[in-house]
């Protein structure tokens, strides 16, 4: 198994955010998170990148435990998280962001390489190579004509995009999205599934989590449901989704 996650569990303080959360994660898979607000969502995703270390349990990538790495550890090995609200700088382009990000990439990656599996170019080159990966990081992500405008001026639905394309200059091999769905128009909603199952068909494995159902139902392969920290239920989105549990958290009953 490409990823697994066992026993997962976060306290802050009295809280539990996240309760024994078992799962994994096959090569190729989208696998969709659901819950309502304050489930454990974000918090899940912190502890697989490591922005967050778990109070008990173990996450496993390429059969290496990694709980407790630093994120930018994990992401050098290949699992990258996308924000929901990404920190953009409004003086500089849409380039300038993917150039910063490739450098930053570089820079953690401290000389060893990866094959790259998203990229055809040889990435362990800097300079030239990291032109050529944010070029095809713009037209995966349909970002082209937006190239070179100013981040102040991008719509929000170009804002979360590019926060996307910024995660893709670190060549995730896992990506996690937090609510890449949450505050786009229905137009936006449909060009961001056709560019994650893009990435997808490029051998890409995603994770994404959204406390919205009808976007991630019809484009995760497996769902999984938390509440108040805990796994409720799993299998595929439409099993899911018409779990009595589930209904019953959403509804808050
Ligand atoms: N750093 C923190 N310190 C204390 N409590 C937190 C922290 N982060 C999250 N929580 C709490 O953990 C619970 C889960 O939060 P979160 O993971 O953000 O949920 P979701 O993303 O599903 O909305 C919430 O009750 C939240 O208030
Ligand atoms: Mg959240």
């Amino acid at each position: 198994m490409l990823f697994e996650i066992s026993g997962l569990t976060k306290r802050f303080d009295g809280l539990t955010a996240v309760s024994d959360v078992s799962f994994s994660i096959a090569q190729g898979d989208i696998v969709g998170i659901f819950g309502p607000n304050g489930s454990g969502k974000t918090t899940l995703l912190s502890l697989i990148a490591g922005m967050l270390t778990p109070s008990t349990g173990r996450i496993v990538w390429k059969g290496k435990e990694i709980q407790g790495h630093k994120p930018h550890d994990i992401a050098a090995a290949g699992v990258v998280k996308t924000f929901q609200n990404p920190q953009l700088f409004s003086e500089l382009t849409v380039f300038e962001h993917l150039m910063i990000a490739g450098h930053l990439m570089l820079k953690r990656r401290l000389g060893w390489r990866r094959i790259a599996t998203l990229f055809n170019t040889d990435t362990g080159q800097a300079g030239g190579d990291l032109e050529a990966r944010a070029r095809e990081v713009l037209r995966l992500c349909r970002l082209e004509g937006s190239r070179d405008q100013t981040a102040g001026v991008l719509s929000y639905g170009e804002e979360k995009m590019l926060g996307v394309a910024m995660a893709l200059m670190c060549e995730p091999q896992l990506l996690l999205l937090d609510e890449p769905a949450s505050g786009l128009g229905q137009s936006e909603i449909d060009s961001l599934e056709i560019v994650l199952r893009d990435l997808r068909a490029h051998g890409m494995t995603l994770c994404i989590i959204d406390h919205k159902v009808g976007f991630l139902g019809k484009l995760a392969d497996r769902a999984i449901s938390l509440h108040h920290g805990a796994k409720i239920a799993e299998g595929t989105p439409a099993e899911v989704l018409s779990n009595e549990h589930v209904i019953a958290a959403y509804l808050g009953r």
